[in-house]
């Protein structure tokens, strides 16, 4: 019974590990190209052309509860107030790539 057990963890560790790889995966290089094509007009350099406030800066990204790739993600996909929602245009894949990115810039000052 115990082998049983730990066989089946062991499987489910394998299973959630291999199929979490691509959330880990998320690719900087490919979303800077995704930012260009589709965010670079209304946050180019980090900014915000439409609402000063809410720029890509880290400090701003912290203030609003938007440092995380989880939270630019849901934004991105679904679109809050003036910025469009992304869904049917980009997918997910180009969203967490494009998630990514952000984050690598915030943190490096844009
Ligand atoms: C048409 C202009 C426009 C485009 C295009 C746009 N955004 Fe935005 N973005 C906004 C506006 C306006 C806000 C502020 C929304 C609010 O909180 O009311 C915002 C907010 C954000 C925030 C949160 C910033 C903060 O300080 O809270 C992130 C992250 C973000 N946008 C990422 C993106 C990404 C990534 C893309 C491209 C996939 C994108 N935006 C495309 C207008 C735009």
């Amino acid at each position: 019974m115990k082998r049983i057990v730990s066989v089946l963890l062991l499987g489910m560790a394998i299973f959630t590990f291999a199929f979490s790889r691509p959330a880990f995966a998320a690719d900087a290089a490919n979303g800077a190209k995704i930012f260009s094509a589709n965010c670079a007009s209304c946050h180019a350099g980090g900014k915000n052309l439409v609402q000063a406030n809410k720029t890509l800066q880290k400090s701003a990204l912290e203030q609003y509860g938007m440092y995380s790739e989880e939270a630019i993600i849901t934004q991105v996909t679904k679109g809050k107030n003036a910025m469009p929602a992304f869904k049917g245009r980009l997918d997910d894949a180009q969203i967490a790539d494009v998630a990514a990115y952000v984050l690598s810039q915030a943190d490096k000052g844009w």
